[in-house]
């Protein structure tokens, strides 16, 4: 088991902390075995009821490891850990809750179309340069991202990676909170705990009614991962994680 993923229990709700700092915590096949294992506990367990995903201060998540894509398109795109973690992304039954606290970056962002309430830092960014890589958008996101924030936002952060400010992330209706850096875990917790406090089955029958449609996210999630394999084995996608890992900063 990885320790780049801290898992904890506070009351009835459980907190999975991406711990990999010194990565921004780009996430490896590991951390996503990691989390996928913490969300099915949890699926599992009445006394949670529900879960907050967080990267603590500085960096929620600067997505997927670039260099395991490298690896990824060299052995023939297989990232069994992702597609697995994106599945139960789309069916996980526990209230999800995420905290920002800095930036967001890939999958890092389209894992939040999956969350119920989220909580971002007034600094925190919220970016998908899935094409500068020649790849594509993932988690369904290419379904999501347009009913969630309109085709013409959705466009411009997915297909041409323009960033969003946690405002603009707010005004698009990802974001629910913005408020100060240290106040981000806390604020999440606070609206963890209210959603916990909420009769169990009802949140659970609510949850399912407003999300309805976890057939057609779950078949995006597989057409998506077709194309986006396809994509991690071409010669540009390639060439691109190359000039990432290359670069001089
Ligand atoms: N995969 C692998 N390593 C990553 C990473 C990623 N997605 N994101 C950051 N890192 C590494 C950097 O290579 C660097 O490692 P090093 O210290 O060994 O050189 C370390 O994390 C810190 O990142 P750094 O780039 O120095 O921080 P920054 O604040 O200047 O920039 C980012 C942060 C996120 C803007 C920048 O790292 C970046 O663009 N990362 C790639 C994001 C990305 O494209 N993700 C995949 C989307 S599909």
């Amino acid at each position: 088991m990885t320790d780049s993923v801290i898992v904890t229990d506070e009351g009835a709700v459980r907190i999975i902390r991406f711990n990999r700092p010194e990565k921004k915590n780009a996430l490896t096949q590991p951390m996503y075995a990691a989390i996928t294992q913490a969300l099915r506990e949890a699926q599992a367990s009445a006394a949670i009821r529900a879960v907050i995903l967080t990267g603590g201060q500085g960096a929620f998540s600067a997505g997927a490891d670039i260099g395991e894509f490298l690896e990824s398109a060299q052995s023939g795109g297989l990232r069994p850990h992702t597609l697995e973690f994106l599945k139960i992304l789309a069916h996980n039954e526990k209230p999800l809750v995420a905290a920002v606290g800095g930036l967001a970056v890939g999958i890092g962002v389209t894992m939040l179309f999956h969350c119920d309430y989220v909580v971002a830092a007034t600094t925190a960014t919220f970016t998908t340069p899935f094409l500068k890589l020649a790849l594509i958008p993932e988690a369904a996101s290419s379904l999501l991202a347009p009913m969630r924030m309109g085709y013409a936002r959705a466009f411009s952060m997915l297909v041409m990676g323009r960033p969003l400010s946690a405002e603009q992330a707010k005004e698009a209706g990802l974001v629910n909170e913005v408020v100060d850096a240290a106040q981000v875990d806390p604020t999440a917790l606070k609206a963890a705990q209210e959603i916990a406090a909420l009769p169990a089955g009802a949140v659970a029958v609510s949850r399912r009614l407003m999300r309805g449609h976890v057939d057609a996210v779950t078949r995006q999630i597989d057409t998506e991962a077709i194309h986006f394999k396809d994509r991690l084995t071409s010669d540009e996608a390639r060439a691109a994680f190359s000039a990432f890992l290359a670069r001089k900063k």
